[in-house]
């Protein structure tokens, strides 16, 4: 009995009183009544995991540059002339959009990320290779300059510091270079104040007023993005160094919010939070404060961890990773970017 009184006096469990009403009536409220069967079990499922959820992030290649990445086991650079394939692998498992990422040879990086500004630069040219394919799938692109610079960070470095004025110009351009290629959303990663009004504004004057921006508008200053860093050849380049004056500090969940408030007012028409397992706090209080589609993306190096436990034989790595996506959707994601994208599309394909 002493249990269901502290039970009454906790404010903070929804529908205390409900369920003590019925326990002291039937002396026994049974939740396991409705987990027996698999009817009752998928009847009462608060959220699904579809593909339609699924952004695949793509890393892009030069025919010269290996395709195996060392740390991110499981996952390839591409070849410009597989991404056709490989995009009919992803819209026949379902999944609706994918994001491209370019691996940068080191010669054509400087200190500028000039060919950021290229219009044949490997992103363009593998943008120019998909964007007529007949099968209508989403084309994602990052905007932010670290696969393009000599010293790995996201922006134009002045005086020891990412500059935000000269860096917000760079990316201005970079969107507009992306636009003209073929990118059917734009998403800027590189977390430089008032870029979304920049970026949105450029592109409607432009005439690309119909492509939308998702913001990656919380994203925090995360020691799991180094298989990410790897797979695009920006972790030497960047070094002992860190993104902190411009990514958000872990600890900061109201100073996120801000950020998420800012960007929707901005012109931002879907946001971002980032890492995705430890962060779906941050993701729950964005969607209640802004009411924007806010997707959470599963970053490298937590899709790693996932992968390395699994050859470890320590988790089974699709029960593990669909429950990762499935928790994203129950914070309130509209949907998920993982490096297991294809995998678990082709898995919930044939039955979750
Ligand atoms: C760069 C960018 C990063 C990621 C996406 N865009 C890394 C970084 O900020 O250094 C991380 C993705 C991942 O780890 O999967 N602007």
């Amino acid at each position: 009995m002493k249990t269901y009184e502290n039970l009454e006096k906790s404010k903070s469990i929804v529908g205390a009183k409900t369920v003590l009403h019925a326990i002291k009536k039937e002396s026994f409220f049974r939740f396991r009544r409705l987990r027996q069967k698999n009817w009752a079990r998928d009847l009462m499922c608060e959220v699904q995991l579809t593909p339609h959820d699924l952004i695949w992030p793509l890393f892009v290649r030069e025919d010269h540059i290996p395709a195996e990445i060392s740390q991110l086991p499981g996952v390839r650079r591409h070849a410009v002339n597989e991404l056709d394939q490989i995009l009919d692998e992803a819209c026949a498992a379902g999944i609706r959009a994918v994001a491209l990422f370019p691996h940068v040879p080191q010669e054509k990086k400087d200190v500028a990320g000039q060919e950021a500004f290229f219009e044949g630069n490997l992103i363009c040219k593998a943008l120019a290779k998909v964007k007529d394919r007949s099968n209508d799938i989403g084309l994602i692109c990052d905007v932010a300059l670290d696969p393009y610079t000599t010293h790995g960070h996201d922006g134009i470095v002045k005086e020891g510091d990412v500059d935000t004025e000269l860096t917000l110009e760079a990316l201005r351009e970079q969107a507009l270079v992306l636009a003209e290629a073929g990118a059917q959303c734009l998403a800027p990663s590189d977390m430089m104040d008032g870029r979304v009004a920049v970026i949105r504004k450029s592109l409607d004057e432009a005439g690309h007023s119909g492509l939308p921006i998702m913001a990656y508008s919380a994203k925090f200053a995360s020691s799991f993005y180094g298989p990410f860093r790897s797979a695009l050849g920006s972790d030497k380049n960047l070094g002992l160094a860190d993104k902190k004056t411009y990514q958000l500090n872990p600890a900061n969940g109201r100073e996120a919010l801000r950020e998420a408030v800012v960007d929707a007012e901005e012109g931002a028409d879907a946001l971002i939070v980032k890492p995705g397992m430890m962060y779906l706090d941050v993701l729950q209080e964005v969607v209640a404060a802004t009411g924007l589609p806010t997707f959470s993306y599963h970053v490298s190096g937590e899709y790693a961890m996932l992968k390395a436990a699994a050859q470890a034989g320590i988790l089974d790595e699709m029960k593990a990773l669909l429950e990762v996506l499935l928790c994203c959707k129950r914070a309130g994601a509209s949907g998920i970017w993982t490096y297991g994208a294809l995998d678990a599309a082709k898995e919930i394909k044939h039955g979750l």
